[in-house]
C-alpha cells in the first residue's frame, strides 16, 4: 500500500525549534521524528511513501534518500508553494494507484493502520478518517458521525456547546483514488475545509474510525516535549541507553529512564533525574542537574546548571550555573552566559546570546 504523508509544513507553532530545522527532522529520542512515523508505516503493511515536502526540504532528502535506512521506498514530492493538505495529494497523485492513505506528518499515534484499511474496504466507505477523543475539541476539527460511525457534519474549532461530540480528525486518512478528482490542480486545498464537505455533500460514505489509544502532534515545543517524555516513561522499565563513546564520571547520578548519545561526556556529581534525552557529542558539567529535558546533539551545558522541563536544540552553549526550569525552549546556537536564571516559559530563538544583567 501507498502512503502520502504531509510534512510541508512551516511548523510556525514549534519555533523557535523549527527555526533551522523542519518540524519532521526534530530529533525524537535521538532519532528523526520521521524516522519514527516511517517505521511505523512500514510495520503496517505500507511498502512506498510519497513525503509531500516544501519548506526546508533538503534535510529531510538528505537523510532519508531512498528509503533503504528504514526499509521503505520514499519517494519525493516537493512543492513550489505551500498547497495546504490535500493539494500535495494531488501533485503525487502521478505516484499513486489504488487506494492510498494520507497523513499529517506531524502526528504520533501508533495504532492499526492494517486494521483501519479493513475497516475502510468492508464499510465501502469513500473516505475512512481516523478519529481521537479529546478532553477540549476547541483548538481542534470535529467530526460527528450517526451510530454506525458514517459522518454527518464537521464543526472547526467549535466555541463551547457548539459540537456534539469530542472525537477530531486524527490526521489520517484512508482514501478512494476517485477523491483526487475533487482536488484541482496546482491550488491551496484542505481535506478538513474543502474535500471532505464535498464529499459530504454528494452523499459518498465517510466513515469515522475511533483510533483508540495514545495519539499527540508535535505541533507546538510542550507537545515536542510530553511526546519525548512520554515515550521514555512507557519503556521506563527498559534499559537506559547509552551511546557508543559515552563517558560517565563514576560519581553522576542516573534515575529514572534516559537515552543518550554517541561520544556525550557527562561530568562528576551531575544528576540525571529521567526522562531525560541527550543528543551525540553533548557535554554536562561537574554538578548540573537536568530534569524531564531534551538536549539535541552537540550543546554543552556548564558546571552547576539546572535545566528541567525544558528543550535545548543543537549547538547550544550554556555557561555555570545557569538555570533554565519550567517550560524553556531554547533553539540551536544559543549562547548563555554564566549566572544567567532564564524565567519559566523563554524562549530563545537561534544564534541568541543571552548576557547575564
Ligand atoms: P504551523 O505553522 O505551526 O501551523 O504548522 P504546519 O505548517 O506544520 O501546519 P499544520 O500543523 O496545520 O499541518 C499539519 C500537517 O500538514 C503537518 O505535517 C504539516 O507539515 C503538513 N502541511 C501543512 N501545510 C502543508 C503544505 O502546504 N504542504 C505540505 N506538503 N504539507 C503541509
Amino acid at each position: 500500500m501507498k502512503a502520502v504523508l504531509l510534512v510541508g509544513g512551516e511548523g510556525t507553532r514549534l519555533r523557535p525549534l523549527t527555526c533551522n530545522t523542519p518540524k519532521a527532522m526534530v530529533p525524537v529520542l535521538n532519532r528523526p521524528f520521521l524516522e519514527h512515523v516511517l517505521c511505523h508505516l512500514k510495520n503496517n503493511d505500507v511498502d512506498t511513501v510519497i513525503l509531500a515536502l516544501g519548506h526546508l526540504f533538503k534535510g529531510v532528502v538528505e537523510y532519508f534518500g531512498d528509503g533503504s535506512k528504514v526499509g521503505i521506498r520514499v519517494i519525493y514530492s516537493v512543492e513550489d508553494q505551500p498547497l495546504g493538505t490535500a493539494g500535495p495529494v494531488k501533485l503525487a497523485a502521478r505516484h499513486l494507484d489504488g487506494r492510498f492513505l494520507v497523513l499529517n506528518g506531524d502526528i504520533f499515534s501508533p495504532f492499526d493502520l492494517k486494521n483501519m484499511v479493513r475497516y475502510h474496504t468492508h464499510l465501502g466507505s469513500t473516505a475512512t478518517i481516523a478519529l481521537t477523543p479529546v478532553e477540549n475539541p476547541s483548538a481542534y476539527g470535529v467530526v460527528e458521525m450517526d451510530a454506525q460511525n458514517r459522518v454527518q457534519r464537521f464543526v472547526e474549532k467549535p466555541k463551547p456547546g457548539e459540537a456534539r461530540s469530542n472525537m477530531i480528525n486524527a490526521g489520517t486518512y484512508v482514501l478512494e483514488p476517485k477523491v483526487l478528482d475533487l482536488i484541482p490542480e496546482q491550488s491551496k486545498v484542505m481535506f478538513e475545509h474543502n474535500v471532505f464537505p464535498t464529499l459530504l455533500s454528494s452523499r459518498e460514505p465517510v466513515f469515522g474510525y475511533d483510533t483508540h489509544g495514545y495519539w499527540i502532534d508535535i505541533g507546538t515545543p510542550e507537545k515536542y516535549l510530553q511526546l519525548n517524555l512520554d515515550l521514555l516513561n512507557r519503556q521506563a522499565e527498559a534499559k537506559s541507553t547509552i551511546g557508543k563513546g559515552t563517558v560517565i564520571h563514576r560519581t553522576a547520578h542516573i534515575t529514572g529512564p534516559v537515552v543518550i548519545g554517541d561520544n556525550c561526556e557527562v561530568g562528576s556529581g551531575v544528576r540525571l533525574v529521567g526522562p531525560v534525552v541527550l543528543g551525540a557529542d553533548c557535554r554536562v558539567g561537574a554538578g548540573s542537574i537536568l530534569r524531564e529535558t531534551v538536549i539535541w546533539p552537540n550543546s554543552c551545558i556548564g558546571d552547576s546548571c539546572s535545566v528541567q522541563g525544558s528543550v535545548i536544540a543543537d549547538n547550544s552553549r550554556l555557561g555555570d550555573r545557569v538555570r533554565a526550569e519550567g517550560r524553556c525552549f531554547i533553539s540551536d546556537h544559543v549562547e548563555i552566559d554564566s549566572g544567567v536564571c532564564l524565567d519559566p516559559g523563554a524562549r530563545l530563538w537561534p544564534g541568541t546570546h543571552q548576557q547575564s544583567q
